[in-house]
């Protein structure tokens, strides 16, 4: 299976980072395709903890190739900062390439998404302020700058002649400030733009020659599927595509290319922006999983919100992303528990709804309709590793029907149940 594309199927946060590591070990190379530095997971690694925002996790392996994707949004002085940090740890990071079509994240770009939130008052997706939005939408309104622009001082500088006035002009309405004058950005940007020029290449051209080559390669997505710009939770969603087609735009890839896809689901749900949120649990309990969970966001520090596990959530993540399996991830966190919960569907104004709607309002009047199962018992780490080589047989009788009911609901096998976050903690079904 040389393309294989690993993705979430919740709000982000599956815990796609410890699996996107897993299924790097046979890549040669990874490749984001989508988001920015508003992504982030831990890998530990060698002894060390690593916090990646925006380099592809494949960077902490030897002999695989990290690319970054047209599809990304990078924020050059947060990208270099990030290959600082490898490098101070003695990871070799001179094998990165960066596409010569992803765009660049400038400086009133953040500024902007911090004054755009106040101003949509609870329309505001309480977005990482990282400048995401205003970057895709100055993509998409053709006044982005791209990393082919940057390295180019002439037509960049033409480029930011023509944005910067019109920044400046909207952030003084915001009653903002832009805060640097436009030689002031431009001379930051040419620094910055001589330290990235070694990593810059057409990244299509790299990845379909891989494939060419029979080269295995793995796209790791960010965020998750109810944050993409089509199919999420608009407008309380992220600005790119997070979803399977984002991967084929966001790389240069025809579509025949990929051969899986897999899909990261936690045994819960969490959410860590604003947005209605069907099986959110507000009590004691969404207090404890939350704890037990360690829900807090690795890019700001948020306590995410958490719920109950939402299947009308996944179905609509397996039709979109046409998921051939599924990983449950911290199935540990629910261990203990006398009863577990799962949303099969919604009730909305005494109908039956089976699939996420479109319409915010709908979607915060949808009750959510639970199918209770046994728990299973909390068992210490030892006791997981010695059923894990059982496999299925193995699991804990809870465990094993939560994984039957989730299977016959979506009509996708589940591959892999992880239950902690060390590589090894996981049970190959
Ligand atoms: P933005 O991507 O910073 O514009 O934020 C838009 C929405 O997506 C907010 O609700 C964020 O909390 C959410 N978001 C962005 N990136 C992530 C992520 O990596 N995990 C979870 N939520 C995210």
């Amino acid at each position: 299976m040389p393309a294989k594309v690993i993705l979430g199927t919740q709000w982000g946060d599956e815990g796609k980072g410890k699996f996107t590591d897993l299924m790097a070990d046979d890549a040669e190379l990874v490749v984001r395709f989508q988001g920015g530095n508003n992504a982030g997971h831990t890998i530990v690694f060698g002894g060390n903890t690593f916090k990646l925002h925006l380099v592809p996790s494949g960077i902490l392996r030897k002999n695989v190739t990290s690319v970054v994707g047209n599809g990304v949004v990078i924020d050059p002085a947060a990208f270099l900062k990030e290959l600082d940090q490898l490098a101070e740890a003695n990871v070799e990071t001179g094998d990165l390439k960066i596409s010569d079509r992803a765009h660049v994240i400038m400086p009133y770009h953040k500024t902007i998404d911090g004054l755009e939130e106040v101003v949509k008052g609870n329309l505001a997706a309480g977005t990482t302020k990282r400048g995401i939005g205003p970057c895709y939408s100055d993509k998409t309104a053709r006044f982005g700058m791209r990393m082919c622009d940057l390295m180019d001082p002439e037509e960049f500088r033409h480029k930011l002649s023509v944005a910067y006035p019109l920044k400046s002009k909207y952030i003084q309405a915001l009653d903002g400030d832009i805060g640097q004058t436009m030689e002031e950005i431009f001379d930051e940007y040419m620094a910055l733009a001589e330290r990235l020029k070694p990593y810059v290449c057409d990244t299509s051209v790299l990845i379909n020659d891989a494939l060419d080559q029979g080269k295995n390669i793995l796209f790791e997505g960010a965020q998750g599927t109810h944050l993409d710009i089509d199919h999420g939770v608009y407008p309380y969603g992220t600005s790119s595509s997070t979803v399977t087609g984002g991967c084929l735009i966001g790389t240069g890839l025809g579509p025949k290319r990929l051969d899986k896809v897999v899909g990261v689901v936690k045994a819960y749900t969490s959410r860590v922006g604003t947005g209605p949120f069907p099986t959110e649990l507000f009590d004691d309990l969404g207090e404890h999983i939350a704890d037990k969970g360690g829900e807090f966001g690795t890019t700001t520090g948020r306590r995410r919100r958490v719920g109950w596990l939402d299947l009308v959530m996944v179905e609509y993540a397996v039709r979109v992303n046409g998921l051939d399996s599924i990983v449950i991830t911290k199935s540990d966190v629910l261990a203990g528990l006398d009863e577990i919960k799962v949303a099969t569907h919604y009730t909305q104004d005494g109908k039956d709804v089976h699939h996420f709607p479109a319409s915010m309002p709908d979607v915060a009047r949808c009750v959510p309709q639970y199918h209770t199962l046994a728990g299973w018992p909390d068992l210490t780490s030892e006791e997981w590793g010695a059923i894990a080589s059982k496999g299925r047989d193995g699991l804990p009788e809870g465990l094993k029907a939560y994984i039957t009911f989730i299977e016959a609901n979506l009509k996708v096998p589940v591959d892999v149940v992880s239950y902690g976050p060390g590589r090894e903690e996981n049970i190959y079904l």
